[in-house]
């Protein structure tokens, strides 16, 4: 392209031309039902992207779309500045793809499962050997590759298929939940390589996940998608700082009082009050350590007592549940502290 086209380009195609994804008013419909709604963002290189989003929200669709293997019902999807649709074989040499299920072979070996697939991207018979060997070491498997895939664990199994979506060596890498089923030392191990690869491997990558805690640690930013539709884009901080409230208090009564909601609201801070179940409530404040010792001088001198109290900064779950509506998963593990109980009171 002569510096006269560039220049004339316009700031928004700059943009997506200069992102690893460009994703543009994306549509996807299935008959009648529209599964993406026309979603627009933009990945830098070398970022690490999160897509966030309850079940059904469109995400394994997204990720489908912009890897060439479903077709596109409206809009447009750049990678690696090609268009899915127009140049699908060039999107497809310049991508890795982790699908949400397990699809490496049992029956072959760790070292066979990489090779098969290193030969379908026609990678040269001398560099097989080197980049097998190189991706196995970036997923701490290089002793097992010759053991048969059937007796890896299932943290071990994901790892193989990672090292598998990287040995044509791809500049941009998509992950559909990698670490959903695992537990949860297997599930900080596979983040922990994927961070070491985008350092060392200088990778762009998108990844879904249902966790947000991981997300929160590892993503550089995060879109949060909900019925097909993008409901908010921003760094974990910024999306944290979007949502009224600095803290969550989490306090509960031993006993209801129709009083106790306006009560909390005006304590110093507070901006929200919701109340979650007979003498339960979510207090958002901006100011966690002043509302709890108001909360607490407020109880004793009303005779009031607390059976449970927690203060956490406002988390992505907090996130989630104010741009949808609801919470993303339902077990959640909170670090609730109990008060001990009265001597001689009910536990
Ligand atoms: N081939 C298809 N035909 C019809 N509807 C489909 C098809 N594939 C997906 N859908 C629908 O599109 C919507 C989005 O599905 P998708 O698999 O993208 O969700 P997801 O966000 O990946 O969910 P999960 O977290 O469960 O993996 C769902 O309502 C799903 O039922
Ligand atoms: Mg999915």
């Amino acid at each position: 392209m002569t510096s006269a086209s560039a220049s004339a380009l316009s700031g928004k195609a700059r943009a997506a031309a200069s992102a690893a994804i460009a994703v543009e008013n994306i549509v996807k419909r299935y008959g009648d039902f529209e599964a993406v709604k026309g979603v627009s963002f933009a990945v830098e290189e070398g970022e690490i992207f999160g897509l966030l989003g309850p079940n059904g929200a469109g995400k394994s669709t997204l990720i489908r779309m912009m890897t060439t293997l479903i077709p596109v019902t409206g809009g447009r999807a750049l990678v690696g500045g090609y268009d899915v649709m127009k140049d699908s074989d060039a999107v497809r040499r310049m991508i890795g793809v982790i699908p949400q299920a397990l699809t490496s072979d049992q029956d072959l070996t760790v070292e066979e499962n990489l090779s098969i697939y290193a030969k379908l991207y026609s990678v040269p018979r001398a560099e097989r050997e080197r980049n097998i060997t190189e991706v196995l070491e970036a997923v701490d498997l290089l002793k097992w590759r010759d053991a048969q895939t059937k007796t890896l664990s299932g943290g071990m199994r994901r790892r193989l298929e990672i090292a598998r979506g990287l040995v044509h060596d791809p500049r941009i890498f998509f992950l559909d939940e990698p670490t959903t089923g695992l537990d949860p030392v297997s599930r900080i191990a596979v983040w922990e390589m994927l961070n070491n690869l985008k350092k060392t491997r200088n990778l762009t990558m998108l990844v879904t996940t249902h966790y947000m805690e991981e997300a929160d640690r590892l993503c550089d930013r995060i879109a949060i998608v909900d019925h097909g539709t993008l409901v908010a884009l921003g760094t974990p901080v910024e999306l944290k700082q979007s949502v009224p409230g600095s803290n969550v208090v989490e306090v509960q009564f031993n006993r209801e009082d129709s009083e106790w909601q306006g009560r909390l609201q005006k304590l110093t801070g507070v901006t929200e009050v919701q109340s979650q179940s007979a003498g339960v409530y979510r207090v958002l404040t901006s100011n966690g350590s002043q509302t709890t010792t108001q909360l607490v001088e407020l109880a004793a001198s009303l005779n009031e007592q607390l059976t449970a109290l927690s203060v956490q900064n406002t988390s992505l779950d907090d996130v989630f549940v104010h741009y949808t509506g609801r919470q993303l998963r339902d077990e959640q593990v909170k670090a609730v502290f109990t008060m001990p109980p009265r001597p001689g009171g009910q536990p």
